[in-house]
């Protein structure tokens, strides 16, 4: 059975050390996770897959690293320092804040038509954020309308005493060096886009690259969300897996549509998620800088279908916001119109294309996919509680073996045999020795609680090893010396195997 709710996934989490809550020990910091022995290790695991998949395996991808803390330009001229908030609002009785949209969202229809009207947004009553928008515009006349609507607070279910509703900026600022002035802070960046875009010349000049190519870079991204919530879904520091694909103007529509189909097959084969819990969304309201954006949903459970991925058609808006001399890149009529004049840059963020001797602007498709979301999309579909003969629940964790935390768990049948223990070890560093694989050795209870506990993490091979491997069966046979028991997690069924070929058939079982 799959996890019917996340509080499964979020109790195992804790349980078996993949997720623990942020500072806990001093009340814990809201929208914060911290990744524990195993979260860590599949965590590392997601991102290697994704690194292989879309740097390694391809022939025009570079990868990258750039630093969190960002110029304050940056993210001017993105559209971040101005355009990149939530509406929020408060309730002066309950205390409470909300996303205002969302409070809009969990109105009755008769309340949100009320509203609609007085601010004449025809579609307003079906369209929460249009409404939302339009009472923005108006604070002081939204407060007022939002009473006599009796806007429902959910925290009581009251009307409640709300504020006029706002933008909030979901950056984080800090300053930078000792000087604390207006101009001495940065912001930590709220995606790793803007790294990629004002690094296109560097990378574009010191590998020689051609249209098209990519950049790829995976790292830490801070939101202050007004609510974050449903455990590593919606937090403030958040992990993020990005492309920015480098295309000529005209191949971007075509090129755009392969990224998704591509993104989609990664997620099913390599990561494991079921086609059926997957989907595609095509945006009807699209960002200032997109053409087209599609997203990738995946069925959380209690969520339902939710953003997994997102992947744009930005057009050229990045390479020419960021660009100096704008006015002589002929850029496309939406960024000429809409971009900010940049005054601060001092590069234009163009390519020469010699074929038909000309600079020009590239287009940009960017997939871009958050890591916790990943984990979490993982951890949901592999989670299954399976009830045996005998009547028992075992909770287990069908991972694909490369996303497994664990990949071998060496195990004695007898932890006060200390030749049997010596064995054991002596395995344990075998397997180790084949690199990558993350091996452990454990005797801290019986058999039977060991393997339960190596479901619960995952982990697809357990071997172990008996008084038979040293040439000492019950009956006095020595047929299995030097063979160890190796028992499989989907299907709990058991091999004796040499040891002198165990690694090949580890190798075999956890690709
Ligand atoms: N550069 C484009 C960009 O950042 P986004 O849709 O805002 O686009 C990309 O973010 C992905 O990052 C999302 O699809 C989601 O998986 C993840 N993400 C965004 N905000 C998040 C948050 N607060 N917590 C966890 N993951 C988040």
């Amino acid at each position: 059975m799959a996890a019917e709710n996340l509080e499964k996934i979020v109790s195992l989490c804790k349980r078996r050390g993949f997720i623990f809550p942020s500072s806990e020990i001093y009340g814990g910091l809201q929208g914060m996770f911290d990744y524990g022995p195993l979260g860590v290790e599949l965590k590392n695991n997601l991102k290697r897959l994704w690194w292989k998949h879309n740097v390694y395996e391809r022939d025009d991808m570079e990868g990258i690293e750039t630093a969190l803390l960002t110029n304050r330009y940056v993210l001017r001229y993105s559209g971040h320092e101005k355009g990149f908030a939530d509406p929020l609002i408060d309730n002066r009785t309950t205390k409470k804040r909300y996303r205002f949209d969302h409070l809009l969202r969990d109105q009755t229809p008769e309340v949100r038509q009320e509203l609609a009207a007085a601010f004449d947004v025809p579609e307003g009553a079906d369209d929460y954020e249009a409404l939302a928008l339009a009472l923005l515009d108006e604070p002081v006349r939204a407060e007022a309308a939002l009473k006599a609507a009796k806007v429902i607070d959910p925290e009581d279910g009251k009307p409640g005493d709300w504020t006029e509703p706002r933008a909030f900026n979901l950056m984080f600022k800090t300053q930078v060096g000792p000087v604390a002035d207006s101009e001495s802070f940065a912001y930590l960046r709220p995606e790793t886009a803007q790294g990629m875009f004002v690094n296109f010349k560097n990378v574009l000049t010191s590998t020689n690259r051609k249209l098209p190519f990519g950049i790829a870079q995976i790292g830490k991204s801070f939101r202050n969300e007004i609510t974050p919530r449903n455990f590593i879904f919606r937090v403030r520091e958040l992990e993020q897996m990005e492309i920015e694909y480098f295309v000529m103007p005209g191949d971007d529509e075509a090129i755009h549509e392969q990224w998704i189909q591509d993104h989609l097959n990664w997620w099913v084969e390599k990561v494991g998620l079921k086609r059926e819990n997957l989907d595609l969304f095509e945006h009807t309201k699209l960002s200032h800088y997109s053409k087209r954006t599609v997203d990738i949903l995946y069925k959380f459970p209690t969520l339902g279908f939710d953003e997994l991925e997102g992947i744009a058609n930005r057009t050229d808006w990045d390479l020419g916001s960021h660009s100096k001399e704008q006015d002589t890149l002929g850029l496309s009529p939406n960024t000429r119109e809409k971009a900010m004049k940049n005054e601060h840059s001092t590069e234009k963020l163009t390519y020469f294309d010699q074929p038909n001797n000309r600079h020009i602007v590239p287009y940009v498709v960017e997939p871009a996919a958050g890591v916790d979301r990943g984990v979490l999309a993982a951890l949901c579909e592999a989670y299954d509680e399976e009830t045996l003969e005998n009547g028992e629940v075992r909770v287990v964790l069908r991972l694909k073996p490369a996303l497994a935390p664990i990949k071998v768990a060496v195990l004695p049948l007898a932890k006060n045999k200390p030749e049997i223990v010596a064995k054991s070890k002596e395995i344990k560093k075998l397997i180790q020795s084949q690199g990558d694989v993350r091996s452990v050795y454990d005797d801290t209870a019986g058999i039977g609680k060991l393997y339960r506990r190596q479901d619960e993490a995952g982990t697809p091979l357990c071997v172990t090893v008996d008084y038979d491997t040293l040439g000492q069966s019950r009956d006095g046979g020595t047929d299995l010396i030097d063979t160890v028991t190796v028992r499989h997690r989907d299907t709990m069924q058991q091999e004796r195997v040499a040891i002198s070929d165990l690694l090949a058939y580890i190798q075999e079982h956890i690709r």
